[in-house]
Parts: structure tokens; C-alpha cells; sequence
């Protein structure tokens, strides 16, 4: 147990020197009580909240609720904003900030009087941004998950169907592209698809990240599935403030609960809910940010061993407030218990095995048994060959059984506003079973590697009634789309990565089940292409996207900046 004299705060406040006058005055000065300073710990509230961040709109009330945990159990709070990384609006990627996000998180916890925190996030990348930060700073840390927004339904001809965000935007976009769906319904879609503040509701990056959080044991047990306009999620939030007053007083950082078992847990977890191949790449970031190395070779190995179990969008046919009902995590990491290092710690102080043991499926159809899985293809496969010789992935389960094993034409694009405009040209030279390969979308190359990957099916053949087709890249792809898109190829085609080489008619192949991404071009005309290739002109001079492109790593590695992995400690900052 710490004692109060070693809180970190106290260097700020019990200083008694003209710099401990100055912070205590400074804190009187917006209407604080001496007192209130002087025997409590100060604990941060990470707030990602903005007017331009849709899924966390709730944010601001839900500080309110940590804030009333704080107080009840002796701490003092204070909300710190954090940038908000809305998917949806912030261009040109969320990715290019994730690292941004991470150091802003660790330099605001660093830089002030924090002894503990809790990170209020849920949208795609906040959630690694966030823990990654506080992995680094290493104080004690809850996770409050911004929570899955609510379901919405479409009634037509008679039939209701179930819609949300992300796989349904792509679906019935590509349905209006075909002629199926009119301009009116596509209007009425684009005010009720997404009915209330929350993160996306399929298995997309938000909640493959909140419930990876949740196995790492970052969060209070069913944290992550609570829908994000329930009352249970206002609660969560005051019992995520209580408990991490406790945690300040246990000590009970992020080193001391993160072990390779727990991320054995997370991948696990992946791989059981259909999660995004964002995953990927976030996994292995945080994983470096502890001093654990982890592949996507391991997340292969993971994937062959654990079937796509959770029964939703993109894998399946559900949205998160029905995997709520159905039990939630706890529920799923039952199911796959054999697969889990049950004796790990979490953030409430018990182990994984503890919070499982009551947790019970309520609805087989959203949360299957082992032997009736959605899938049995995987939610993840590496791929290597060479066209990738450090790697891509694939996600199976949400691909077309047909083209895991093919060979086609390759039709290379250099970038996406060039790929987006022969994507509507009736006379593009394509068919079916085209590969259709961007390039300079990765990491250094976009920058910002961003969700490019999904990349649409040409207009012409959309109306002929194709709807998927092989395609490939150096991006990633929305957790919410679907299809058979092989992505994170590494290295980058900006960095001279084989992928850059490739020239429209080269035949490529695909086999799944080998593992093999194989470009049929001879070695030696390779090494001539490469002669003759040099590094795209990058128009960033200066500024936070220069910093990107000098310091981040590859795909396989994690895309987190060189200077950010390990444990190396910072030192605490100077008070004078
Ligand atoms: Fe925020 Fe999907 S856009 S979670």
C-alpha cells in the first residue's frame, strides 16, 4: 500500500518551498479548498470528448459520473481534455494521430499532479492512443470504454432488419451504387443508422479495441459491451472513479497487470469475436509498449486455434447491444476459458478467472458454443511471400470462401484519388477475378497507413451483381467492412517494399491456407524493376506529419513511433 506522503502529487503540493505556495494557490485560485488538496490523491479524468467526435457526445456526462466515484472514495479529480479523434471526421487518418494521442496522453500525466487515471475513449483509435500513454507513464489506470451506440431498425416490404454503423454504410452504399436502393432511402438510412451517441455497434475497431482492453484487464469485467446510452453505463463510469482511488493506494499500475498472458487473453478475445485486423496492428504496439514483443504470427496461431464465436457484423449477423444482452465478454471468455491465462490480475483487483466465474451465455445465437462457431475460417491470417517478406494479414471469416485460394491480373493503382476515379469508369479494363492493388497507402506512403484498404468494387461490376473481389494493400481496412481484401502488406510500397514493384497484368497469388502472398514475377526482373524505382516525393516539410513519417515503424512491428517502444523510464519532471 502507498502511504500519502508517496503520492506523486504531493511533490506538487505538500512542496514547502515558494513552488508548493504557488500550486496551492493557483488550485484556491479557481475555487478549490487548501484542505481538498492536501490529503487525497489527484486523480486525472483523460477526456477524448469534442463537438466533432459523435461517439463520445456522452463524454462530458459520463466525467461527471467518474468525478462522483473520485469523490466518494476520498480522491480529488480533474478532468484533462485529451485529442479527440472522431473516425469518421478526422482527416486524413485517425492513425496519423494514434501516436499523437499516445504522447499527449503520457506528457499530460507526466507533466501534472496525477497519481492515478482514468481514460474515457471508446472511438477506433482512442482507445489505443489512450492506454498506450498510460502503459508508458505506468500509473495506476482504468479504462472507461465510451460504449457501443444502440441499434436501429429498417422495416421494408414487410421485413424488419437490424442496422448499424460501418458494414452497413459500405453495404447499402454499394447497393445505391448498384441501382437498388433510392436516393430517398438512402437519405432516411443516413439519419437512422447511426440513432444515438456511441462507438460504431458492429465488431469494428472500436469495440475489437475496448474488449481487447477489457482481456488485457484495463477495465472493470463487462465494461466494454455495455451500450453507451444505458444507465448500467452512467454506473460503470462512478464505479471506474471509486476503484481507481483504490488502485492509487494498491499501486496496481499497468506493469504490474500486464504479462504475455494477458495479451494472450486480448488475442484470444480477438479472434473469438470476429475483431477487426486493426487489431493487428494495435495489439502489437501496446504489447512493445510493456517489453513484450508479439507478432502477427502469434495472432495467426491464436486465430487457428480459436473460431469466430461472437455472431456479429461484419463476421456475423448482430450488433453489440444484442452481444450485451447475450452475456457480454465475461460471457464469451467463458466459452473460451481453455484459451485463457486465467490467473492474470485486473483493474478490480481479481483475476480473469475470478470476474469469468459466474458469466453465462444468455443467447447461444449471439454468443455460439464451441462447436457451432460463425466461423470457422479465422478473424485473422499472416500471410508471407514475396510480396510481403515481413508480412500481411487477411481476415477470413469476413471474405469470400472463392477467392481464398486465387490467382489474377493484378490492376495497380498508385493512389487513391486515382483508384477512386477508375472505380466509376464503365470502360475499366477488369472482371471478377482482377486483384485490384493500391500502393502509397502505408504507414510513411499515405501517411498515416489509413482505411484505404477495403477498396471499392468498380461501378461497372457492382451492376453486373459482383460484390467482392480480391484486393490488395499497404492500408488497413475498417473493423466494420468485409470482404476479401489482403492488407498491412510490410514492408510499404513507399519504402521500396516489394509491393511497389508490381506492374498492372503481373499475376498474383493468393493461398489462405499456405499462408502465401506470391507475386509471379521472376527475382531477376525484379532486381531490375528496383533499379529503376525510386521513393514517391513526400510534400511534408515540416511539422507533426514530418515527425510521423522520420520515426514510424512498419506494419508488422506496430506502426508506434521508434522513440515510444519499451520500457526505458522517463525520468519524473523537475519540480523547482
Ligand atoms: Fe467512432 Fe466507429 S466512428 S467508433
Amino acid at each position: 500500500m502507498k502511504t500519502l506522503a508517496e503520492l506523486r502529487s504531493r511533490r506538487w503540493f505538500a512542496d514547502q518551498g515558494m513552488r508548493g505556495f504557488a500550486h496551492r494557490q493557483r488550485m484556491q485560485q479557481q475555487g478549490v479548498r487548501r484542505e481538498d488538496l492536501m490529503d487525497r490523491p489527484m486523480v486525472a479524468i483523460i477526456n477524448t470528448w469534442s463537438d466533432l467526435s459523435p461517439c463520445h457526445a456522452h463524454l462530458r456526462e459520463r466525467a461527471q459520473a467518474v468525478k462522483r466515484g473520485i469523490l466518494l472514495a476520498g480522491g480529488f479529480p480533474v478532468e484533462l481534455p485529451a485529442m479527440s479523434l472522431g473516425e469518421v471526421m478526422v482527416k486524413p487518418t485517425t492513425m496519423l494521430y494514434r501516436n499523437f494521442l499516445a504522447m499527449e496522453v503520457e506528457e499530460l500525466l507526466r507533466s501534472l499532479p496525477c497519481d492515478g487515471v482514468v481514460l474515457l475513449a471508446g472511438c477506433d483509435k482512442t482507445t489505443p492512443g489512450t492506454v498506450m500513454g498510460a502503459m508508458s507513464m505506468d500509473i495506476p489506470t482504468v479504462f472507461c470504454p465510451a460504449g457501443p451506440m444502440l441499434n436501429d431498425r429498417v422495416v421494408k416490404g414487410g421485413v424488419t432488419r437490424t442496422v448499424g454503423a460501418g458494414t452497413h454504410t459500405r453495404m447499402y452504399w454499394d447497393e445505391y451504387q448498384a441501382g437498388h436502393l433510392g436516393a430517398d432511402e438512402l437519405q432516411r438510412l443516413e439519419s437512422r443508422m447511426t440513432r444515438a451517441p456511441g462507438t460504431c455497434n458492429t465488431m469494428g475497431t472500436a469495440s475489437t479495441m475496448t474488449s481487447i482492453v477489457e482481456a488485457l484487464g484495463l477495465t472493470l469485467p463487462g465494461a466494454s459491451a455495455i451500450p453507451a446510452m444505458d444507465s448500467a453505463h452512467t454506473r460503470m463510469a462512478t464505479d471506474c472513479g471509486q476503484r481507481i482511488v483504490e488502485m492509487v493506494w494498491e499501486d496496481l499500475k499497468p506493469s504490474r497487470l500486464l504479462t504475455r498472458g494477458s495479451f494472450t487473453n486480448a488475442m484470444a478475445v480477438q479472434m473469438a469475436l470476429g475483431g477487426s485486423t486493426n487489431a493487428a496492428v494495435h495489439i502489437i504496439a501496446m504489447a512493445r509498449r510493456v517489453g513484450i514483443t508479439l507478432t502477427i504470427d502469434d495472432l495467426d496461431a491464436m486465430a487457428r486455434r480459436v473460431p469466430v464465436l461472437a455472431n456479429l457484423f461484419p463476421s456475423g449477423d448482430r450488433l453489440m447491444e444484442d452481444f450485451y444482452y447475450a452475456g457480454g465478454l465475461p460471457a464469451l471468455m467463458q466459452v473460451i476459458r481453455a484459451e485463457l491465462s486465467i490467473g492474470e490480475m485486473t483493474a478490480n483487483g481479481k483475476t480473469v478467472g475470478d470476474n469469468i466465474a459466474l458469466a453465462e451465455v444468455l443467447d447461444p445465437e449471439v454468443i455460439r458454443p464451441l462447436d457451432k462457431p460463425v466461423s470457422n475460417a479465422g478473424a485473422l491470417a499472416a500471410l508471407h511471400g514475396n510480396l510481403a517478406p515481413f508480412g500481411a494479414v487477411i481476415k477470413p471469416s469476413a471474405a469470400s470462401e472463392r477467392l481464398m485460394r486465387h490467382t489474377g491480373r493484378a490492376l495497380v493503382f498508385d493512389s487513391q484519388p486515382e483508384m477512386l476515379t477508375a472505380m466509376a469508369d464503365p470502360l475499366l479494363d477488369c472482371d471478377e477475378n482482377t486483384v485490384l492493388v493500391l500502393r502509397n497507402a502505408g504507414p510513411v506512403g499515405a501517411p498515416g497507413m489509413p482505411e484505404w484498404g477495403n477498396l471499392p468494387i468498380p461501378k461497372k461490376l457492382l451492376q453486373a451483381g459482383v460484390r467482392d473481389m480480391l484486393r490488395m494493400s499497404d492500408a488497413r481496412m475498417s473493423g466494420t467492412h468485409y470482404g476479401t481484401c489482403v492488407l498491412h502488406i510490410s514492408p510499404e510500397s513507399a519504402v521500396g517494399g516489394p509491393l511497389a514493384l508490381v506492374h498492372t497484368g503481373d499475376l498474383i497469388e493468393l493461398d489462405v491456407a499456405q499462408r502465401r502472398l506470391h507475386l509471379q514475377v521472376s527475382d531477376e526482373e525484379l532486381a531490375r524493376r528496383r533499379t529503376a524505382w525510386s521513393a514517391p516525393v513526400q510534400p511534408f516539410r515540416r511539422g507533426y506529419t514530418k515527425l510521423y513519417q522520420a520515426h514510424v515503424t512498419q506494419a508488422h512491428e506496430g506502426c508506434d513511433f521508434d522513440f515510444l517502444q519499451g520500457t526505458e523510464p522517463t525520468p519524473e519532471p523537475a519540480i523547482y
